[in-house]
């Protein structure tokens, strides 16, 4: 995934810099090399390296361009084709450096085209499946097409995905983006300056107008105004609707923070209750679907698939049917033909464009048409997801920009847990009261987390310093909070880069027992539900053993605190109504030691090695 940015405007203002403090906030989406171009009298100036934004621009001043330029491309890099290089960053041009283009995306039949235009002279410089987008264009417009029909022409020979945004070096006046599968949002700041973007928070500060770009879509960006057309028929303009955008610039910046990972735990609060509103109408939309479905199955990627965990285990309380869970990129080869008519399929996803679940969710739907109905949960509007599903929810999140999932989580299983009381509403399967029950101990969700955000933290900083750093270790769990162990084994791994696995503890006697040695630490997740005396069994075990071990428990608990060398209590009270949304008021403390841990350690939570936010290769 990368981030690409684009701005044309007819004021007075450095595009420059506007251009870099745009690709700065793009960064999350990938950040191993980056460029910018701009236009000037008939001529493109590019500057690009391999490196993180802040050290190329400490090097090269990616901001200082020509007084005068009034449009500029910028892109930051998360490598596929090709290592991230000088050569193989973006921008990219064609022979004569007129025709510049920044691309998230892969391009799947690059490899034919570009020997195609290698038979007819074109000169390539790199590695890149994008450098043949520029040489397209070129060949196009070499052959008496003008700039916006040669870009729609080009881009129909390509197949896969893509977010483009492109100019030229003769038209001062233009910038032409284009989408297939890869997000592009366009911004106006009426009669002065259009932007264009991978992420709405890229121009957020200027403008809360945007248009969101579907697939095949393709939009020619004036100052301040811009016009859409189909890419298959580019001379009719066509329509679309404006989007206004709630939320202002401070939900995408650090507001004091030292990390947007630690800010956005810390906005765990408000995103539950801004969550918690969501509208009864589509809540019960995905209840009665899920009630009358023959199969359901659940998918999502890595956190989104953990919060599945958790959400299939609070609905089959109150459904009494299986919920199969399935990676999404397991889903086409482990269902098969065995994927039958009249299935549901919730499908979860932060960023909505998350490839090998759109590819799950379109196979589905390719293979049964309408008789397959799939339930989407989501942070991004308009994002691909949203447009291969029946029904949407929108968690209310907020932008997220650490690469490591927090805030979203939380929101995903509170939204999965408000579908199952729906669930339970509706089939009148517990008394009124019972429900209410449930229901206040969702509500409590976030004043939980904010009690303990704000007194019982310092524990956590003291488990990280008192951790042997070169130790691996054990989240252990059973039932529900299976989930929880696996989430917050998952952050550590990403953000601290250690191997801390996530398990079964039952499971975990069957062959990891073996690893256990004096002190190896091993973090139990003990909410007092009904797998609590069991668990109990399996802390003796590892702790015979010579474990270290943290429990992660409510304040009230006695039996496994009495059993543990330290504990992280979470204030809350010991009842099944609680324990049941325990993944929601649980997950902070584990996402807070990764963090603790990663800076400990004297890494970025921010920017993880060899991840970017949205996975969208296969
Ligand atoms: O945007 P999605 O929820 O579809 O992303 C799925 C995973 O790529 C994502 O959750 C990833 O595991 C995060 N880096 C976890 O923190």
């Amino acid at each position: 995934m990368c981030g690409i940015f684009g701005i044309i405007t007819n004021q007075e203002i450095s595009v420059g810099k506007i251009a870099l403090e745009g690709i700065k906030r793009l960064e999350y989406r990938g950040y191993d090399s980056c460029g910018i171009v701009t236009q000037y009298s008939s001529k493109l100036y590019i500057k690009k390296d391999a490196g993180k934004i802040d050290e190329i621009h400490k090097k090269i001043k990616l901001d200082e361009f020509p007084n005068g330029a009034k449009l500029a491309l910028a892109h930051t890099r998360w490598a596929t084709h090709g290592a991230p290089t000088k050569l193989n960053s973006h921008p990219h041009v064609d022979c004569h450096n007129k025709i510049a283009v920044v691309h998230n995306g892969i391009l799947e039949n690059f490899i034919e085209l570009k020997e195609e235009l290698q038979s007819k002279g074109h000169n390539f410089i790199s590695e890149t499946d994008t450098e043949i987008i520029p040489h397209l264009i070129e060949d196009y417009m070499e052959n008496d097409l003008d700039f916006k029909n040669a870009v729609a022409k080009a881009i129909q020979r390509c197949e896969g995905a893509y977010g483009v945004a492109i100019c030229h070096a003769d038209y001062p006046n233009t910038i032409i983006a284009v989408r297939k599968e890869s997000p592009i949002v366009v911004g106006i700041e009426e009669g002065n300056t259009s932007y264009c973007a991978s992420d709405i928070p890229a121009f957020l500060p200027y403008t809360r107008t945007c248009y969101l770009l579907d697939d095949d879509e393709m939009a020619v960006l004036k100052p301040g105004s811009v016009e859409f057309f189909d890419v298959k028929d580019s001379n009719v303009p066509k329509k679309k609707a404006i989007q206004k955008i709630e939320w202002n610039i401070d939900a995408a910046e650090k507001g004091g923070y030292e990390h947007f990972m630690l800010k956005e735990i810390y906005e765990e609060p408000s995103a539950l209750r801004r969550t918690l509103k969501i509208s009864k109408d589509i809540l019960k939309t995905f209840a009665k679907i899920l009630w009358s479905a023959k199969n359901i199955y659940i998918t999502a990627a890595g956190t989104s698939f953990y919060a599945s965990l958790a959400g299939k285990f609070i609905i089959t309380k109150f459904l009494d049917k299986y919920i199969e869970a399935i990676e999404c990129s397991e889903f086409q080869i482990q269902l098969g033909d065995a994927l039958k008519e009249d299935s549901v399929i919730i499908a979860i996803s932060q960023s909505g464009e998350t490839i090998d679940l759109i590819e799950a969710i379109r196979w589905a739907k390719e293979k049964l048409k309408n008789r397959v109905k799939v339930l989407s949960i989501t942070n991004v509007v308009g994002s691909t997801l949203t447009r291969y599903s029946d029904h949407v929810i929108l968690t209310q999140a907020g932008p997220e920009i650490g690469v490591a999932a927090t805030k979203t989580y939380c929101t995903q299983v509170l939204t999965l847990g408000l579908v199952a009381l729906e669930i339970a509403d509706l089939r009148k399967i517990l008394p009124d009261n019972e429900i209410e029950k449930y229901y206040d101990a969702l509500r409590s969700t976030p004043d939980i987390i904010e009690d303990f955000l704000n007194n019982d933290i310092e524990i956590l900083k003291k488990i990280v310093k008192n951790l042997e750093k070169t130790h691996n270790f054990f989240f252990l769990a059973r039932g529900i909070s299976l989930a929880t162990a696996k989430e917050g084994g998952l952050k550590l791994k990403e953000i601290a880069c250690r191997f801390i696995e996530g398990y079964s503890a039952a499971h975990a006697k069957h062959g990891p027992i073996s690893l256990v040695r004096k002190d190896f630490p091993i973090i139990f997740i003990a909410p007092p539900d009904e797998t609590y005396d069991r668990l109990v069994g399996n802390v003796m075990e590892f702790k015979a053993r010579g474990g270290k071990i943290i429990s992660l428990v409510v304040k009230s608990d006695k039996t496994i605190t009495d059993l543990s060398d330290i504990t992280i209590r979470i204030n809350q009270p010991a009842n099944k109504y609680y324990n049941l949304f325990s993944p929601i008021t649980f997950i902070p403390a584990l996402q807070l030691l990764a963090y603790f841990y990663s800076v400990d350690v004297g890494l970025d939570p921010d920017q993880p090695q060899n991840l970017a936010k949205t996975v969208t290769v296969h």
